[in-house]
């Protein structure tokens, strides 16, 4: 009888823990993950770098901070991108690299919020989307982009060497 109610017991205790920990675990991995975890902000507009130390703090609940650190995304508007396209062609040649679309981060931020025990609320993730749409366009267009592509590219190809199944669902072809 004690045994069973114990090993009752430890299930129920197991169930809970994973259970609990499930919505707070990002299973699937990225490139991204294993690139850098900090940003030099010191040149950035003061509300940025305030910002900055918020979006450090919020969006490491489920992964590390390196996910959206080294993700592709760039935010830009229909106006922007156009110039973009004329100035800086490079900018469109892989998408895995660098992927402009006009709703980039504002999906992205509302995709995390959504995620049941995401600690960014509204207020939170308007600032948080400001910053990471400023934070894109410096550090991967105009005179980063060379140094951007570099870095990105060898995240993206060790990844598909070390987790060739992760890299054919990220990118499908
Ligand atoms: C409640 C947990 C949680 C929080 C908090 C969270 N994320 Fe995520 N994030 C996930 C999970 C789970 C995934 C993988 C599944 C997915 O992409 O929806 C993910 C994936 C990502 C990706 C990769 C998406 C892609 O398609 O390449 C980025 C970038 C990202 N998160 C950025 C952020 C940012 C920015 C914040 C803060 C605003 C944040 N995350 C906060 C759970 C979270």
């Amino acid at each position: 009888m004690k045994k069973i109610q114990s090993a009752a017991v430890l299930t129920a205790l197991l169930a809970g823990v994973l259970l609990g920990a499930a919505p707070r675990v990002a299973a699937q991995i990225y490139p991204n993950d294993a690139g850098p975890t900090k940003i030099d902000v010191s040149t950035y507009p003061k509300e940025m770098q305030k910002t900055y130390e918020e979006f450090t703090k919020k969006c490491s609940n489920c992964h590390t901070i390196a996910r959206p650190i080294n993700a592709q995304f760039v935010e830009m508007s229909a106006e922007e991108e156009a110039k973009a396209r004329k100035e800086q062609p490079d900018l469109f040649t892989d998408t895995r690299i660098i992927d402009v679309n006009e709703h980039a981060w504002n999906r992205l931020v509302k995709r995390m919020m959504a995620k049941p025990g995401c600690p960014v609320n509204k207020m939170s993730g308007k600032r948080i989307w400001e910053f990471l749409v400023y934070d894109s366009k410096v550090r991967k267009t105009g005179a980063n982009a060379a140094a951007w592509k570099a870095a990105r590219l060898k995240l993206v190809e060790d990844f598909q060497k070390k987790h060739p199944a992760d890299y054919a669902r990220i990118f499908p072809k």
